[in-house]
């Protein structure tokens, strides 16, 4: 089991988009996965068709080890069928809503008990079950994101062209250094989202490049598909499986496989 954590502390840089694409194509493509969404906003949850503020969700998971809820307890499976694929996909989801405030506030004030580890523990129980684990974040670094990022094995940092998220590639390097302290072996990707063919996008990318982060080979296009599919209550393969933004994407969920080392072999 990898567990990947989308987070940039940025809103709109394509976070949600990332991570539920991605959690579909690596549940079609490579085994069981399952999508966190550690956003109070619950995007990704409505994204999936999960999003219900009267049921327990991810503020759950927020609660002190041992004991609260289990991850059995939690999700919820949704199933699509894609045309002309048998069989159907399969992504287990455990949602969010408000509620995740109150418990990023609770965890914050929590003085007694571990603050860092709650996610990273109850996964350690699913470890066989899954392949993958998704965890989208919001926007800040509250206690849902820094608990996905010490639970993660690799971070994803959607980026898109723009002065200032660019800029916030600084301030990542930094957190990056002081979240190993408590994650070890976390690696760190940046990923183009929303990149055009123009100059000056083609001049943010090489920028990106010159930084000397990892780079994702996959970079995300714009496409006004992708601005529309968000109330449809549908991962974006499904929605719109030929367009251009889902190839991009599964090149991706290809780099993500290859980097967790599954076999050439898993492709159709
Ligand atoms: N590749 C893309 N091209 C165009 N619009 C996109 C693309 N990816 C996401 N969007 C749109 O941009 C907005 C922000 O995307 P979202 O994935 O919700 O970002 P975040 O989670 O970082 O706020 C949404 O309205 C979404 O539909
Ligand atoms: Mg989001």
């Amino acid at each position: 089991m990898k567990t990947i954590a989308i987070m940039a502390q940025k809103g709109g840089t394509g976070k949600t988009t990332t991570a539920t694409t991605l959690a579909y194509y690596l549940a079609e493509m490579a085994g069981p996965v399952l999508l966190i969404d550690a956003d109070q906003q619950g995007n990704a949850s409505q994204i999936m068709g999960a999003y219900d503020p009267l049921e327990w969700g991810t503020e759950k998971l927020l609660e002190p080890t041992p004991g609260g809820a289990e991850i059995e307890d939690l999700k919820q499976t949704r199933s699509w069928q894609p045309v002309k694929k048998y069989p159907a996909v399969d992504v287990d989801v455990i949602a969010a809503s408000a509620a995740l405030m109150d418990a990023n506030m609770e965890v914050a004030a929590d003085a007694v008990n571990d603050q860092v580890h709650r996610i990273k523990e109850r996964l350690e129980t699913v470890a066989d079950r899954y392949k993958y684990v998704v965890i989208d974040c919001g926007l800040l670094l509250d206690m849902a994101a820094l608990n996905a990022l010490v639970a993660a094995d690799l971070w994803i940092v959607p980026v898109k062209p723009g002065g200032f998220e660019v800029d916030g590639l600084q301030r990542v390097q930094e957190q990056l250094q002081e979240l190993r302290e408590l994650n070890k072996g976390l690696e760190m990707w940046v990923l183009p989202c929303m990149f055009g063919k123009s100059n000056a996008h083609r001049d943010v990318l090489q920028h990106l490049h010159s930084l000397g982060h990892r780079v994702t080979l996959a970079t995300i296009r714009r496409a006004v598909i992708a601005e529309s599919y968000t109330a449809a209550s549908m991962p974006l393969p499904v929605y719109s499986p030929r367009c251009g933004v889902v190839r991009d994407y599964e090149k991706l969920a290809w780099e993500v496989m290859a980097w967790s080392g599954e076999k050439e072999d898993t492709k159709e």
